[in-house]
């Protein structure tokens, strides 16, 4: 397949380039008036129109985009794509004033989606995750991390994670799963941490390595859920099977769950809708990626990242969508690019950079995917006619894709 006339090819970072830190997040090199050819589901390789090779502008199958920008599909890095059931009487709760904290407290939140999970088969679970992540990938996600953790017993645990193995074998994107157990302590075990820590690290993680469910370890490392000393044991388990962490840290207080993750050489430590100076220097010049989720914190109502301060400090960020029931319930990767330019003041080739080819470092996959190079995955969106790339985001809750390739092909869904 031959793009043509593309408006601009845009992200196009040297291949050696597998993460942005700092100022170099602002950088987002477009070629201008560009055609790009894809073989095997690959890119073959692109330039200039005015200095195309005639034997590739004489190909057939070609695809006119003039008017049109070509870019990587969105890297979702953070996701809990499988679930049994929404939950918008607690979104009715909110709107009354009840905290997150409260209705967890309350017994709805976490427990509340694993009562459900529990009771759904595995290919209900399959079922209905397919629907979603179609949806999402007709909004532009091209590859997506998925979470367990709405399990909390073993059995359930394994359920999701088989689930997420499904959704690898049957899906033309690529997809990372990630143990989540140590997402809330389930009710029988609400006095006894160490006994639920103990069924994580003797009976989970070794029934997960076995059919090698997970790619990664994730904890909920906040006050009310998991101490730094728990999220410390769990991760050291999780090392022990090659499980590397990526961690929910600070979405609700500065729990010290940054610095644990970081001790512990985590691929990303996601959320941090509360920082301070610790957080920020632990973050500086590390490649722990600092994974925002603006998404969660447009729906809570909890503050936005900081994530000015984050780019001041040459961190590597991220933008991910947090698609959950409880407290993200959209997984649109345009409208966290949107979000991330309105309340979290990035610049929109810095929204773009963390989106794309960040997001795809936060999920080990920034050789492949996430940029365009010669002989990375072919998984791209082209546009709509718009008139610059800033309109993508400016243009908030709209959808400005038109066409969306995966390996090379149109995806029709
Ligand atoms: O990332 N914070 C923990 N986990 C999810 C929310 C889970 C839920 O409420 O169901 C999150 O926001
Ligand atoms: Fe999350």
């Amino acid at each position: 397949m031959l793009i043509t006339n593309i408006k601009g090819l845009v992200g196009v970072h040297p291949k050696e380039k597998l993460a942005l830190r700092g100022s170099e997040l602002a950088n987002l090199p477009v070629l201008e008036n560009a055609w790009l050819l894809i073989e095997n589901g690959l890119i073959k390789d692109f330039g200039e129109m005015q200095s195309i090779p005639s034997s590739i502008s004489e190909l057939s199958s070609s695809i006119d985009t003039s008017g049109k920008f070509v870019l990587p599909s969105w890297c979702d890095s953070h996701s809990h794509l499988v679930f049994a059931a929404s939950r918008e009487e607690e979104f009715v709760m909110k709107i009354e004033g009840k905290s997150y904290e409260d209705i967890a407290a309350a017994g709805g939140g976490i427990l509340n989606s694993a009562r459900k999970l529990q009771l759904a088969s595995e290919d209900e679970l399959f079922e209905s995750a397919s629907n979603r992540l179609k949806e999402l990938i007709k909004l532009g996600t091209g590859a997506l991390e998925i979470k367990s953790g709405y399990g909390l017993t073993v059995d359930s645990e394994l359920k999701m994670l088989r689930v997420i193995k499904r959704l690898k074998a049957n899906f033309p994107i690529p997809i990372k799963a990630t143990f989540l157990a140590a997402h809330a302590y389930p009710q029988e075990y609400k006095n006894d941490h160490q006994g639920y820590i103990n069924l994580i690290i003797e009976q989970m993680l070794p029934a997960i390595a076995e059919e090698k469910l997970a790619d990664y370890i994730d904890v909920f490392c906040e006050k009310g859920f998991f101490s730094v000393e728990e999220t410390d044991q769990i991760l050291i388990a999780g090392a022990s099977y090659g499980l590397k962490p990526k961690i929910h840290a600070n979405q609700l207080s500065v729990s010290g769950g940054v610095q644990i993750g970081v001790k512990h050489n985590a691929i990303s430590v996601d959320h941090l809708e509360e920082t301070d100076a610790a957080v920020l220097n632990s973050l500086a010049n590390s490649d722990t990626i600092a994974t925002l989720l603006p998404s969660c914190s447009f729906y809570l109502g909890i503050p936005f990242a900081n994530a000015r301060e984050l780019i001041n400090a040459n961190a590597i960020v991220a933008l991910a969508s947090d698609f959950n029931p409880g407290s993200t319930p959209s997984g649109n990767m345009n409208f966290v690019v949107s979000l991330a330019c309105i309340k979290l003041k990035m610049l929109p080739e810095e929204a773009i950079n963390s989106a794309t080819l960040n997001g795809a470092a936060a999920m080990e996959l920034s050789d492949k995917i996430g940029s365009i190079a010669i002989g990375k995955k072919a998984n791209l969106i082209i546009t709509k006619t718009i008139p610059s790339i800033a309109f993508l985001p400016y243009s908030f809750g709209q959808t400005q894709i038109e066409t969306v390739i995966l390996n090379g092909e149109i995806y029709n869904g």
